[in-house]
């Protein structure tokens, strides 16, 4: 099925308009995760399970905001409502990994990943708007990339947890794309073009820094050449 429709009660409804594939091809990340960074995290899975459920429950809680920001266009009202349950059914589906492995949900200090990107938005309308979106089309792009090089890292040793990882990953890409798409009815291709490239130089370097707790959305630098 096409990702941009869903199912709502029984008809099939867009969740996007059409819109350019190569503005998604060109607003991507601008580094890679290292391989050791994953075969680090996937020795650490206690904490970075911990650490999706708070994540997964700051998404959907981001889409909510989003959804009574926005303008009441059907679509973006119900793209966003999709991406807000899709959130919470991930929350849903790591609450029950912790269960399942008997690890306690508890409070944890978050990276300030999200935080000093948000920081880098423009501060007054109506760049601000575009910039949280794209900010947000950003975290789901990381969240992307190093779940499913986490997943692919817990293969040998922990298949459940690895189909777990790779199993969410279709719907943070898809999430992405969904941010974007409404950035450029937000506004259009070009500032979002331009608004974009500033903000993911931004993630790349909050991502090369050095931290020395393993995070799904932290610094992997100290496993850079290793
Ligand atoms: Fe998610
Ligand atoms: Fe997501």
């Amino acid at each position: 099925m096409d990702s941009r429709l869903l199912l709502c009660d029984g008809v099939r409804v867009s969740t996007s308009p059409p819109l350019s594939e190569s503005l998604h091809d060109a607003c991507v990340l601008r580094s890679t995760t290292p391989r050791a960074w994953a075969l680090a995290a996937a020795q650490n899975l206690p904490l970075l399970l911990i650490e999706q459920a708070h994540l997964e429950k700051k998404a959907a809680a981001a889409a909510a905001r989003f959804l009574f920001a926005l303008p009441q266009e059907i679509w973006i009202q119900r793209a966003l409502s999709y991406l807000a349950r899709e959130e919470l059914v991930h929350f849903e589906r790591t609450l029950r990994q912790l269960e399942l492995r008997g690890i306690r949900y508890v409070q944890q200090a978050p990276s300030g990943y999200a935080g000093k990107l948000k920081a880098a938005c423009a501060s007054a309308a109506p760049e601000r708007v575009i910039d949280e979106l794209l900010v947000s089309a950003l975290i789901e792009a990381r969240s992307h990339e190093r779940m499913q090089a986490l997943g692919h890292a817990l293969a040998g040793t922990d298949p459940d947890a690895s189909e777990f990882y790779l199993d969410l990953v279709e719907a943070e890409a898809r999430h992405r794309c969904v941010y974007l798409d409404i950035a450029v009815a937000m506004s259009d291709e070009a500032t979002v073009r331009s608004r974009f490239q500033p903000l993911s130089l931004r993630e790349s370097e909050l991502v090369a820094a050095k931290d020395q707790a393993v995070h799904l959305h932290g610094g992997h630098g100290a496993y850079d050449g290793v």
